[in-house]
């Protein structure tokens, strides 16, 4: 019984810690986005489709912020934008701005 809680324990610190560092979360969360705008942000020409790579941080997160308060029409993405925090919206950023 003892060494169960300890178990737990060590499990729920393990997977905290995995969650905080995890070098893929931003890559998985910005796989979300690739189908349409292309693998690592690179959109296929002739979709139509914006390219993200190399897109700045803060220019990305603003024209995400103006999806979700709908202050700029979209299609599909203020429904897209809905479906992830703050947080997760700085990693994807973040994530396509480092691609070149
Ligand atoms: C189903 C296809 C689809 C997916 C998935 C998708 N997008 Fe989009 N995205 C679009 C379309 C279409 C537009 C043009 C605006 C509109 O009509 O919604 C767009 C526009 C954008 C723009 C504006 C580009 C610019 O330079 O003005 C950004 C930024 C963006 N998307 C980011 C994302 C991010 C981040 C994700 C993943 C969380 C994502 N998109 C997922 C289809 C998609």
């Amino acid at each position: 019984m003892k060494l169960t809680a300890v178990a737990a324990t060590g499990l729920l610190a393990a997977s905290l810690v995995a969650h905080a560092t995890d070098p893929d979360l931003a890559r998985n969360l910005a796989a979300g986005c690739t189908g349409c705008h292309g693998t690592e942000g690179r959109a296929v020409s002739g979709t139509g489709f914006d390219s993200l790579a190399g897109l700045d941080q803060v220019r990305m997160l603003q024209k995400l912020a103006d999806f979700r308060s709908g202050s700029r029409p979209a299609t599909v993405m203020q429904q897209i934008v809905k479906g992830y925090n703050d947080e997760q919206l700085a990693l994807i950023a973040a994530y396509f701005a480092a691609q070149r």
